[in-house]
């Protein structure tokens, strides 16, 4: 499915360049394109907020999971 038709971007790949953006200008220069009728530009910003947000959530339950692990190991020596 297309994100983007008038640059022909695909979700698949806008997901994976969402990763390494934090704005939609961004995420076009990442993808070697410029917005062009702006359709897709709120959900392209919409997907980039997603995806931060599922990373934050990743990076904060890996943290808090390590540092249970370390708790339950220090506590056990
Ligand atoms: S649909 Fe993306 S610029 Fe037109």
């Amino acid at each position: 499915m297309f994100v983007c038709n008038c640059n022909g971007l695909r979700e698949h790949a806008v997901e994976e360049a969402a990763d390494h953006c934090q704005s939609v200008p961004e995420l076009f220069k990442k993808m070697d394109c410029r917005p062009k009728c702006g359709r897709c530009v709120n959900e392209i910003g919409a997907l980039i907020k997603a995806r931060g947000r599922k990373k934050a959530k990743r990076r904060y339950h890996a943290t808090a999971e390590g540092l249970c692990r370390a708790t339950k190991t220090s506590s056990l020596s």
